[in-house]
């Protein structure tokens, strides 16, 4: 199907797959992500402390292997793997083994320590952390048409929309079962949820290839834990209109599926959840793990003026990273495999 100058009309999830990962996709760019925005992880190094005080309560769980896998999954330039491994105390950093997963090429400047790979080893003994990963796995988007019908949205390279055909079979299924949206009937407003506009125009991202991709980098973790962390959703708060975003040179910024911008959607964390998972804010999981966003006390001013400056610095990190209406409201799905979650945060 082909349009006039904005070139052929696809689905969402095909015309994303080609701007982000094809050859000249956007995260193939030398930059990586953090050119262009600040996750957790770019945020402050309390981040990666906290992920390796998790994976020492995995290892705990775990009665010490002799080997303890730390999986970065979608790993952006490696720098989450890095900030872990280094923060490990000895006894366990001695048994501590490092895989970066991306799909972009290794960086030339990644400790010789690290293995880089295209996909999760698999069986490993530990713990597997997928950071803003399932955000960026591709997504068809379902809109309902004037007469309430949920049509798949197409688009051309230029961002322009129009509606296709009717959403059907397994994509059909996903709806139904986690972001309905009325299948037939009248444009008019809805009679239950937070939502009481028109049918007409409502959006929904069909989060079917999130699920699969979690549910395969679950199975890739012999024991241990699988955590997925990202802005999320859960039934009953989808957004109305989706979520679906572009950013570009650390700006929002309309998706156009160009190369030229990450395109982004939030998750469906709780369809992707499987059974014996839980799901909790990062602000409450960042808290167990240790961070703290509360001041030092005013006397450390005095006794030692530089902790003091260095602690303060520390607080407005935990800060950002456990913000309401920021990091600290994105979700994490914490999935044990093979162990309790008993002592997990
Ligand atoms: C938003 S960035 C997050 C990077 C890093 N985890 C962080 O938090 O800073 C998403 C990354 O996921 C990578 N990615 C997407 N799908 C992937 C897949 N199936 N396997 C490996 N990496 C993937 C992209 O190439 C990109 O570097």
């Amino acid at each position: 199907m082909t349009g006039a100058a904005g070139g052929e009309w696809r689905g969402w999830r095909e015309a994303t797959e080609e701007a982000l990962y094809g050859p000249l996709g956007f995260y193939r760019r030398p930059e990586g992500p953090a050119g262009h925005f600040r996750t957790s992880v770019h945020a402050s190094p309390l981040f990666a402390e906290a992920v390796a005080r998790l994976l020492c309560r995995v290892d705990e769980t775990l009665g010490h292997p002799s080997e303890l896998a730390f999986v970065d999954m979608a790993a952006g330039r490696g720098e989450l793997v890095t900030g872990v491994l280094k923060a490990l105390p000895a006894d366990v950093a001695s048994r501590a083994r490092g895989y970066a997963i991306e799909r972009a090429t290794r960086p030339s400047d990644l400790h010789h320590r690290i293995e880089w790979l295209q996909e999760p080893p698999k069986g490993v003994t530990g713990l597997l952390f997928a950071n803003e990963w399932l955000d960026n796995v591709p997504v068809d988007i379902a809109q309902v048409d004037p007469d309430g019908v949920r049509r798949l949205v197409l688009v051309r390279r230029d961002g322009t929309e129009r509606l296709g055909d009717p959403v059907e079979g397994a994509d059909a299924e996903w709806l139904d079962r986690w972001w309905p949206l009325p299948a037939e009937g009248p444009s008019e407003g809805p009679s239950e949820g937070p939502y009481e506009g028109p049918y007409e125009g409502l959006r929904a991202e069909i989060g079917r290839p999130r699920d699969a991709a979690w549910a395969s980098a679950v199975a890739s973790v012999g024991r241990g834990l699988a955590v997925a962390v990202d802005y999320a959703h859960t039934a009953g708060a989808r957004p109305p209109f989706g979520t679906l975003t572009g950013f570009r040179a650390g700006r929002e910024t309309a998706p156009v599926p160009d190369g030229s911008c990450d395109i982004t959607a939030h998750v469906a964390l709780d369809a992707c959840a499987l059974p014996g998972a839980r799901l909790l804010a990062q602000r409450d999981a960042l808290r167990a793990l240790g961070v703290s966003s509360g001041r030092p006390p005013l006397t450390l001013a005095t006794t030692d003026p530089a902790a003091y400056v260095r602690a303060l610095a520390r607080a407005g990190e935990a800060a950002e990273l456990t913000a309401p209406g920021g990091l600290g409201d994105f979700g994490w799905l914490l999935q044990p495999v093979g162990v309790p979650d008993a002592q997990l945060p």
